[in-house]
């Protein structure tokens, strides 16, 4: 079964986990890049402007995916949460790229109010088979190693069914 982890991440929380995942189960792993920055680098306005291009639906361009997804069996999705959604970065994917009949397993990071952002990300995936989802509070903020373990566990046991 051929397995891939893609991911958006602005500060590497999403990033962290994605490559833990990848690791624990020899996966091949594609992030998703804005070909401009989102947001400014500090301070409110970064959470201003990212939430509202979230809020509006906004599909920032991407730099070319270095993976074919068709490829694979098994895909893990990854994304920070911004104003209780999916990133950008991933609606722009979703928009672009039709999964179909794939396994997929979603994840996101977020500050302690996640809302319903894997369940929005699953309506966008419809015509798919959901074998699992989880996520982690600002792991590179609270027990990093721990949180890492929980990913590669959680990561495998899918990955062996
Ligand atoms: C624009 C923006 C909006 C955010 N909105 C939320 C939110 O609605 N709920 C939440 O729990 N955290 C929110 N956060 C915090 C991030 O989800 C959290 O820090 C996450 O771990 C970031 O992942 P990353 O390091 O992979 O970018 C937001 C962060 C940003 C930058």
């Amino acid at each position: 079964m051929k397995i891939l982890v893609i991911y958006y991440s602005l500060d590497g929380n999403t990033k962290f986990i994605s490559e833990k995942i990848a690791e624990s189960i020899g996966a091949d792993i594609l992030e998703l890049k804005p070909k401009k920055e989102l947001v400014p680098a500090s301070g409110f306005l970064r959470y201003f402007w990212g939430g509202r291009q979230a809020i509006m639906g906004g599909k920032p361009e991407l730099e070319s995916l270095e993976k074919n997804c068709a490829d694979y069996d098994l895909v893990f999705l990854g994304t920070p949460v911004w104003a209780l959604k999916y990133a950008p970065p991933v609606n722009t994917f979703f928009s672009n790229v039709k999964l179909e009949n794939k396994k997929i397993a979603l994840f996101c990071c977020h500050g302690g109010a996640p809302g319903g952002t894997l369940n929005k990300m699953k309506k966008r995936l419809a015509g798919n088979e959901f074998v699992g989802a989880i996520d982690f509070r600002e792991p590179l903020k609270h027990d990093k190693e721990a949180e890492a373990k929980r990913a590669a566990e959680w990561a495998r046991g899918i990955a062996m069914n």
